[in-house]
């Protein structure tokens, strides 16, 4: 088996499995079968979907500097599975919202999308993940050109977005959000300098 077949077979499987590990303790959790969930069942599911999203956020993030750094290219190949799991938990959390917490009750919804805003930041960076995860299929990334590339740049706004509404909604203890914060400020300006860094390369040749 090449490198190819090696990622394809076994590693993409073996990673696919462990990003949906999250999901099965949650369920299990809800079934009281590996923990439980506490008092507010609804609120954890809530928070626990939404954490997850803004990991994978920050992992598919990760993964072109760490190729950069590293000059593991292979790395690259396993950036939409973690888009598509950022997609899937952020939309289990809205879902959750939704559903449980807002038992689909319209006016409700719509007071709440309106007057409270880390819940309108939440909604943008939920309609743009989507926009994300529907043109991720390779016939329609080759169908849009350069226009691909501008749109999945809007990465990093999803990410601050997340980061945004998380922090908006924290009362007290904000080192969690602050950590996020930080690792995305980190990202970003490694994108920065490399851009930065490519022009003057490309300037001087
Ligand atoms: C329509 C979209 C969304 C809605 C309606 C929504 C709504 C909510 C609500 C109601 C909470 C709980 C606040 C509380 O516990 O008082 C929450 C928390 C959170 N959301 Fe969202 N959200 C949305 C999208 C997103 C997205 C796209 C991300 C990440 C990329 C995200 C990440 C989080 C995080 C990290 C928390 C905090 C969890 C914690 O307290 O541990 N949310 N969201």
């Amino acid at each position: 088996m090449n490198t190819l077949q090696q990622i394809r077979f076994i590693w993409k499987p073996v990673v696919f499995l462990v990003c949906l590990l999250p999901l099965l303790l949650i369920i299990g959790d809800a079934f009281g079968v590996t923990g439980s969930l506490g008092a507010n069942q609804i609120e954890a599911i809530l928070d626990r979907f939404g954490n997850w999203a803004l990991r994978f956020i920050m992992i598919a993030l990760m993964v072109t500097p760490l190729r950069r750094l590293t000059d593991w290219n292979w790395l690259s190949r396993f950036r939409r599975m973690l888009g598509l799991f950022t997609f899937f938990y952020a939309f289990m959390h809205f879902l959750t919202w939704l559903v449980l917490d807002q038992e689909l009750r319209l006016s409700e919804i719509l007071e709440d999308l309106i007057e409270r805003p880390f819940i309108t930041l939440g909604f943008i960076a939920m309609v743009l993940l989507t926009a994300l995860a529907v043109t991720s299929f390779m016939a329609i990334r080759r169908r849009m050109g350069k226009r691909w590339q501008l749109l999945h740049n809007m990465t990093y706004v999803i990410g601050i977005l997340g980061v945004w509404h998380y922090w908006w909604q924290v009362k007290k203890d904000i080192t969690e959000p602050l950590i996020y914060a930080g690792i995305l400020f980190v990202l970003l300006t490694a994108r920065v300098i490399w851009y930065w860094n490519r022009r003057s390369l490309r300037a001087a040749a």
